[in-house]
């Protein structure tokens, strides 16, 4: 009757979701997903799946994409996933339920968590303050306790994932993955660089899930011949607030006039952790 957790997380925000769950669905394994990427096949044993994880893009992160592709869902008797988000509406779900179909599988349940934003490249931006913080925590973790219920009686529960109508999900979706492909292009160029302020310290290689950050002589080195994963976690924990989105993408990226957002009991440890 075990549950496995598989998580994604940049920033912290769907780690914390995942470790709430954890707490209150007994026999829960958490697993980070970037820790089995590299697998050809992943077999799971769990009775009850979950998948947890951030959007990215409005859709699913292509990490998580690939992951979910990558799985051998045999033991699966109960699929669920959570995504956790800023503000928009997203395709995450369609996206899944289209890669378990081929598989024979259903996506039982979803549910979308609003969480604080870590993508501080645009205009006026700023880190959730302390009471918007805690406002978020309460409300995450009220609905928490309903998909606790929900998961547990294995029920069915599928929130509406977005608004849109039929032709304009078309066009949105092609947009989408356009944008990623591009995206994960541009992160393996210049999308990221470090400024005068790094000291040289290491945490960016440390958290960079996708491995493709280096230190060279003291300094990150974006690898070009390693895509990115896009999360977000070198900006968002150097301690310098060295690092930049130099954007081709973005008209203007902002980050170097604004803050950073790391989950507030998430710490680089936690982050590397996946790996
Ligand atoms: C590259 C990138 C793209 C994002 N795109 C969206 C988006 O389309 N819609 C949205 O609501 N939030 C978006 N976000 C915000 C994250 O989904 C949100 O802050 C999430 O809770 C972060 O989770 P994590 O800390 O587990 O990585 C994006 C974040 C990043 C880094
Ligand atoms: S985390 Fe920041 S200060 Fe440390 S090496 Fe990376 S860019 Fe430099």
């Amino acid at each position: 009757m075990s549950t496995e957790i598989y998580y994604f997380s940049g920033t912290g925000n769907s780690l914390y979701v995942a470790r709430e769950l954890q707490k209150r669905i007994p026999e829960t394994n958490l697993i980070p997903m970037v820790s089995l990427l590299d697998k050809d096949i992943i077999e799971t044993s769990g009775e009850t799946l979950g998948f947890v994880f951030p959007i990215h893009g409005m859709t699913v992160p292509i990490p998580v994409k690939k992951f979910i592709k990558k799985l051998h869902l045999k033991s699966a008797k109960y699929i669920f996933a959570i995504a956790t988000r800023a503000a928009t509406p997203h395709r995450a779900f369609i996206a899944i339920e289209k890669i378990l179909k081929k598989n024979g599988k259903v996506l039982d349940s979803f549910f979308t968590l609003n969480m604080a934003s870590n993508d501080p490249k645009f205009e006026d931006w700023h880190p959730a303050t302390g009471e918007e913080l805690a406002e978020l925590e309460s409300e995450v973790k009220n609905k928490l306790d309903s998909i606790q219920n929900i998961v547990l009686n294995k029920e069915k529960s599928r929130e509406k994932d977005t608004n849109f109508t039929v032709p304009v999900n078309f066009v949105l979706e092609r947009l989408v993955l356009l944008g990623m492909a591009f995206a994960e292009y541009d992160g393996a160029k210049d999308y990221f660089y470090s400024d005068s302020k790094c000291k040289g310290c290491g945490t960016c290689e440390k958290v960079c899930l996708s491995g493709k950050i280096k230190m060279v002589n003291k300094k990150p080195v974006w690898q070009e011949n390693v895509k990115s994963y896009m999360c977000y976690a070198c900006l968002n924990y150097c301690p310098a607030q060295a690092v930049q989105i130099k954007s081709k993408f973005y008209m203007n990226s902002y980050t170097e006039e604004n803050e950073r957002y790391p989950h507030p009991y998430a710490t680089a440890n936690d982050i590397a952790g996946q790996k």
